[in-house]
């Protein structure tokens, strides 16, 4: 990858704040591989500095990201790889991040765009924005301890249509569900995460800390959760089913 497709970033004007910025636009801020490990490692970074407080995620005009590479899914699909796929360790480190989550999503939001904002404990959309998880459409399965967290978050119902009918979420019904925080015009949902983010690393570290950690419970369940999700997405990833799906994408505008 060219390095500036994950952003990492340290705002003078909000001290304390690290910005992981999407920053592939011309392919919708699909995450390759590269952009994972990236994106761990910045996670790594801020959970080892006492100067961040609080991690911040962002996207570009219009787009938060629509998820998973698809290219990389069909490499993976064709490799025969027995390896963890790509976002293993990502998500991981998402479950296990000690400082405070939060992010800023204008537009698309797909996949594992989606997912990721299950674990921050802040999430600021644009009213333009759109909420979805294909996963049983591609033949896979729920990821990122998603089918844990979102149904607690917003019940059976709600967690069903959004995780296995692939129904999308707009910004209004993403937040009546609780996976949002505020609805806000797109113009001002990077301002607003930024200023949310800087507010968050104001407060007196440890009392923020112990307080984040009562409110989210332990992430152990979190963890088992995404290693049993792991098991039948990486074979689900294997199939004929949904390799067929991921040639379909990768053909359609041939
Ligand atoms: N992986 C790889 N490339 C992707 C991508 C993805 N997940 N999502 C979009 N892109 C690429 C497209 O291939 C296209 O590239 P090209 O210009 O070289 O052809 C570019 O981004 C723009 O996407 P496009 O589909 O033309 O835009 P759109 O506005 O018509 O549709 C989406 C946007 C997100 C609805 C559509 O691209 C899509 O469904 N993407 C797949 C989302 C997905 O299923 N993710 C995995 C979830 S588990």
């Amino acid at each position: 990858m060219s390095d500036s497709h994950i952003l990492v970033e340290r705002p003078q004007a909000q001290p304390g704040v690290m910005v992981i910025r999407f920053n592939r636009p011309d392919k919708k801020n699909a995450i390759t591989s590269a952009m994972y490990q990236r994106m761990t490692e910045a996670l790594h970074e801020a959970n080892g500095d006492a100067d961040v407080r609080v991690v911040a995620f962002l996207g570009t005009e219009g787009c938060f990201s629509a998820g998973n590479d698809m290219g990389d899914f069909l490499s993976y699909a064709m490799s025969g790889s027995t390896e963890p796929p790509a976002a293993t360790l990502f998500i991981k480190a998402l479950a296990s991040c000690g400082k405070p989550m939060v992010s800023g999503v204008d537009g698309l939001a797909i996949g594992i765009g989606t997912t990721l904002n299950l674990h921050c404990d802040m999430t600021i959309a644009s009213d333009r924005s759109l909420f979805r998880t294909p996963f049983v459409d591609l033949a896979l399965v729920p990821e990122a301890a998603s089918s844990l967290i979102a149904p607690r978050v917003m019940g059976h119902q709600r967690a069903f249509a959004l995780l296995v009918a692939g129904e999308g979420f707009s910004a209004e019904q993403a937040r009546e569900a609780g996976i949002v925080w505020k609805v806000v015009a797109a113009e001002a949902v990077e301002a607003e995460t930024l200023a949310l983010a800087a507010s968050l690393a104001a407060k007196p570290p440890q009392a923020l800390k112990i307080a984040r950690d009562l409110v989210r419970g332990k992430t152990d369940e979190v963890l088992v959760r995404m290693d049993e999700e792991l098991v039948h997405f990486t074979a689900q990833l294997r199939s004929a089913e949904a390799r067929a799906a991921f040639e379909a994408f990768m053909s359609r505008k041939a």
